[in-house]
């Protein structure tokens, strides 16, 4: 089975960036880079000509298929390991992300009963097309029949007509698929994301910089530069043994941490644990100042589950019933599976930063590590959370261990073998 990285150029559209970034992505995938630039149909819209971009590629290749208006971050982790062959995968376009507004939400009513299909839910159901990954021959048939729709309907005819179409397909014809994270498409939107616009870094492995209004800040945005997030994700990753690494996260939230962790080891299992719920103490919680909706709380949840979906098999939701119960039981989990004794290869603490706390996380969470394994956690050092400090030099004094300090205000404690 060959890789393939496919993109259509119609036009001499592409600016020579995001050329660059693919094919430093392909050469690191172990892909061939492939860009199409003549109409693989004509007379339509090229967002149906999408559709058929797999002709291109012969039999017997897996195809990760991006839009000629996105860069690849340079250490963006292969999506060739993250989604088998026999299904396709995509990342969901959510009708409550403030990227996409409610559009999604219309046009999956308006297709699913023009063409008599089974109707979609806009927020599980939905998919973008600016970036797929899909096998061939199995899935050509799929992509044709979408295609053949075009030649009855403009595309600006309704919303976002051809990837609604394929989504309602993909859901008629229960195709297996995997829900890649938003870290694989994000749109770029600087009137709403504008701290990514002064730093111009990435944040995210993949941005889409759909829209005269976005693409005009493709130039100011280098594929080869780090959110400053991402120190936080390397020093954990540094200290990861070299296989199946297991970790736990305590303070989840919105999962950001988990789905990077999660994509870039392939062979990581990953407990996520977190209250969510809305805290009575609502401005204390881990450090985010806002008092927090129910609504809110529910969103964060949505986003943990929904963004580490694509490793559903390695990663299982932790929930704390709530802070009052939180020193007397054992967390309660889906399956009630308690964390084992010397289990992990890593505990990182990201949930309430107070010394009591934090003091209360070391009792919980030290016999959980494996001997050589590193108990660690963020915001040490900064002035909002001295009391990490405090609790974690307490600790590592107490038990004559040194304390290693990284990067993005993290520390890690290791276990003597
Ligand atoms: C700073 S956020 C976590 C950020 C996350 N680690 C990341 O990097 O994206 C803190 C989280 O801790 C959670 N939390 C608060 N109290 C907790 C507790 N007792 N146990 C577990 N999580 C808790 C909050 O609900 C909140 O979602």
């Amino acid at each position: 089975m060959k890789k393939k990285l496919l993109t259509m150029n119609l036009g001499n559209f592409m600016a020579s960036k995001c050329r660059d970034s693919y094919r430093a992505a392909a050469d690191r995938w172990g892909a061939e880079y492939l860009e199409v630039t003549t109409p693989p149909a004509t007379g339509q819209h090229h967002y149906w000509q999408k559709l058929l971009l797999h002709r291109h590629v012969p039999d017997d290749c897996q195809v990760f298929q991006i839009d000629a208006d996105m860069l690849i971050r340079f250490d963006c982790p292969s999506p060739f390991d993250l989604v088998d062959r026999s299904k396709i995968g995509m990342v969901g376009s959510n009708p409550l992300d403030p990227d996409h507004g409610t559009s999604n939400a219309l046009s999956c009513n308006y297709w699913s009963k023009e063409l008599s299909l089974p109707r979609l839910d806009p927020m599980t159901q939905h998919f973008n097309s600016g970036v797929q990954i899909y096998s061939t021959p199995q899935h050509r048939k799929i992509f044709e029949e979408a295609h053949s729709y075009g030649k009855k309907i403009q595309w600006r005819e309704k919303l976002w007509a051809e990837e609604t179409i394929l989504s309602l397909l993909l859901h008629r014809d229960h195709v297996p698929m995997v829900r890649l994270p938003k870290l694989f498409n994000q749109w770029y939107c600087p009137h709403k994301w504008e701290e990514m616009t002064m730093r111009h870094s990435m944040s995210q492995f993949i941005y889409h910089f759909a829209g005269p209004n976005n693409r005009k800040f493709l130039s100011q945005v280098s594929w080869r530069r780090l959110d400053h997030q991402h120190g936080r994700v390397d020093a954990i990753l540094r200290r990861l043994p070299s296989l199946n690494p297991m970790v736990t996260e305590v303070g989840v939230w919105r999962g950001y941490l988990s789905s990077r962790l999660l994509a870039m080891r392939s062979d990581l299992r990953l407990s996520m644990l977190d209250i969510w719920e809305t805290p009575l103490d609502g401005n204390r919680s881990g450090g985010m100042r806002e008092q927090r909706t129910h609504q809110a709380v529910y969103w964060d949840t949505q986003e943990a589950w929904r963004g580490t979906e694509f490793a559903g098999d390695r990663r299982e939701l932790l929930y704390f019933q709530n802070r009052k119960n939180y020193r007397r039981k054992q967390p309660m989990t889906i399956d009630r599976k308690p964390i084992e004794r010397h289990s992990q290869d890593m505990v990182f603490l990201d949930s309430i930063h107070s010394f009591e706390h934090v003091t209360q996380e070391f009792a919980d969470w030290w016999p959980k590590v494996k001997p050589g394994g590193y108990i660690g956690g963020h915001d040490v050092d900064s002035p909002y959370h001295f009391h990490v400090t405090q609790a974690v030099s307490e600790f590592a004094r107490e038990h004559s261990l040194p304390v290693e300090f990284d990067r993005d205000s993290t520390w890690f404690i290791r276990k003597p073998l």
